[in-house]
């Protein structure tokens, strides 16, 4: 009898739920009953309430266990999970929850399927046919195939990638790189993690397609410090990789070289702002530089260098793989393809949702996301990170879509959602947002060196009742200052958080309420 095939999630989130506990028990109980089993470490498909989430292969597809604790194993076991047995902690087959089944999986296809560290796995489900084809174009087709898909940086800037690519492959230079921006600051964000830690290889893929396509043989990853476990899995699945020939100077055969490295971060935010990242790189503080000149054209050690969030360059795979064409036909207006939405905060059912852009903000909370864990009414959701606005209930009607949202004051910038309940007050978010940027600035300019900490002090007056309409007409104009007068996003967008906050919630600041319609 062929031995019962179990998945055992083993990423970040998967461990700090307990998976690690739940694996050893699970081996320590099937070992008691002399069961010979094949247990794989996976990743997580996203569904994070369900974490720890125990799959069986059965004939049915992958039945699902979750979420389970280490004193479930004995009673899982006795009802027979190994066939696939109902239980209370059942949720039927896997591809079948609601959840999964609503979304597009292009980027994320992988994720939770496979074995993250097996080449073999990830080749069986589709791995590296993106690579042989951009091989098999050439270095300018491969661009301009990422140009017809319509990718746009995922990392919260939203710049076309083809565009970036074509900028640094015509850069006249001795060398390029690739650098990826793995510094995922951005609050509620986990999408770079969950690819470094659950489908290393496709970030490998990316990178490399990205190398060849622009003519830059070294590329290299830019890990947040608080990712220790996606560091050690990219490690290793780099160095598979290279053994592999997938990487080093001789690609696939081709005779084409590029090779990667990992590098970690020190725990600063603006380090994820691109220029402040290549500073850190090159072993400097991370201060922001002033642009022009572009990375594109004087980048890592002055080279061009293409600077690509971590998504951007993991969907380059399925893109080549499927042809620009068909990656487009997802979306809608200027905002194409998937988008992997990361639904966090106070919400029942938080986790990673990719779909095509379009999908309006309110589906997102209520339908997919369940409202608020607490079971409160929702009070409003932070979109973007911490830079980005607050946008109300009445606002839910918003599609998922760029310029729909700058059109709105707000940003969709990594894909992150952060939902609040109605025990949120505004005025503390707000201040939160200035406090965040006086912690995080690099100092180099005034407006966000000084002006987040004026707007901190502002802010407390006004909380504390004094001279509230003289401090919140200082407050607005600080704000304008800060927007139009800062070198970089960080101190350019705080005024967004603070602004929608106040224009919408402002008898949370002790000012009069508006009406809805006055609010926008
Ligand atoms: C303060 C600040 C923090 C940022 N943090 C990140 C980050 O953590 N990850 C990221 O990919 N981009 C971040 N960005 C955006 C980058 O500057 C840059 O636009 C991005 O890496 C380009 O890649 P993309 O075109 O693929 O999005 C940040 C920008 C600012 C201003
Ligand atoms: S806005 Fe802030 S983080 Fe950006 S360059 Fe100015 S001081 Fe530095």
């Amino acid at each position: 009898m062929k031995s019962p095939r179990i998945f055992v999630p083993n990423d970040a989130t998967a461990v700090a739920c307990g998976a690690d506990r739940v694996a050893r028990k699970l081996e320590a109980g099937l070992a008691a009953r002399g069961v010979t089993a094949d247990i794989t470490r996976n990743g997580s498909r996203g569904l994070f309430w369900l974490e720890p989430l125990i799959e069986v292969e059965t004939e049915r597809g992958r039945v699902g266990y979750g979420p389970v604790k280490p004193s479930d194993i004995e009673d899982l076991l006795h009802a027979g999970i190994l066939h696939g047995a109902d239980h209370p902690l059942c949720v039927g087959v896997v591809d079948e929850i609601p959840y999964l089944k609503k979304q597009t999986r292009l980027t994320f296809a992988r994720i939770g399927i496979i074995n993250p560290l097996s080449l073999t796995d990830y080749k069986a489900h589709g791995g590296y046919r993106g690579l042989e084809r951009a091989i098999t174009l050439g270095p300018s087709a491969t661009v301009e195939e990422v140009v017809e898909s319509g990718l746009r940086g995922r990392g919260g800037a939203g710049f076309p990638t083809g565009i970036k690519w074509r900028t640094v492959a015509a850069a006249p230079a001795d060398q390029r790189y690739i650098v990826c921006n793995a510094d995922e600051g951005d609050s509620g964000t986990f999408a770079d993690r969950l690819i470094m830690e659950a489908d290393p290889f496709c970030l490998i893929e990316g990178m490399t397609i990205a190398g060849l396509a622009v003519g830059a043989t070294k590329g290299y990853v830019y890990c947040r410090s608080e990712y220790p476990l996606a560091f050690v899995v990219m490690e290793k699945a780099i160095e598979k990789a290279r053994d592999a020939g997938l990487l080093g100077n001789n690609i696939l055969g081709s005779g084409l070289a590029f090779d990667m490295e990992m590098r970690m971060g020190a725990g600063a935010y603006v380090c994820g702002e691109e220029t402040a990242l290549l500073e850190s790189l090159e072993g400097k503080r991370g201060l922001v530089r002033a642009k022009p000149p572009l990375p594109a054209h004087k980048g890592l050690f002055q080279k061009p260098t293409v600077i690509n969030n971590l998504v951007s360059l993991a969907t380059v795979p399925v893109i080549l793989d499927k042809g620009g064409k068909y990656y487009r036909d997802f979306g809608m207006g200027r905002s194409r393809g998937t988008m992997p939405i990361q639904i966090a905060g106070n919400v029942k059912y938080g986790g990673l949702f990719e779909t095509a852009f379009g999908i309006p903000l309110g589906e997102l909370v209520y339908d997919i996301g369940g409202g608020t864990a607490s079971g409160r009414p929702v009070k409003a959701v932070q979109a973007g990170g911490p830079l980005g606005a607050y946008l109300p209930t009445h606002q839910f009607d918003t599609p998922f879509d760029y310029e729909a949202f700058t059109a709105k004051d707000a940003l969709i910038g990594h894909g992150g959602l952060v939902v609040f309940d109605d025990t949120a007050d505004m005025a503390d978010m707000a201040r939160f947002a200035m406090e965040f940027c006086a912690h995080e600035s690099c100092g180099k300019c005034t407006p966000c060196r000084i002006g987040s900490t004026r707007g901190v002090e502002t802010l407390d007056k006004v909380m504390a009742g004094e001279k509230r309409e003289q401090n919140l007409a200082l407050l607005t104009d600080l704000c304008h200052t800060m927007k139009l007068g800062s070198l970089c996003a960080l101190g350019g967008f705080t005024p967004y958080p603070v602004m929608s906050a106040l224009n919408h919630f402002p008898e949370d600041f002790g000012a009069a309420p508006k009406l809805p319609a006055a609010a926008e």
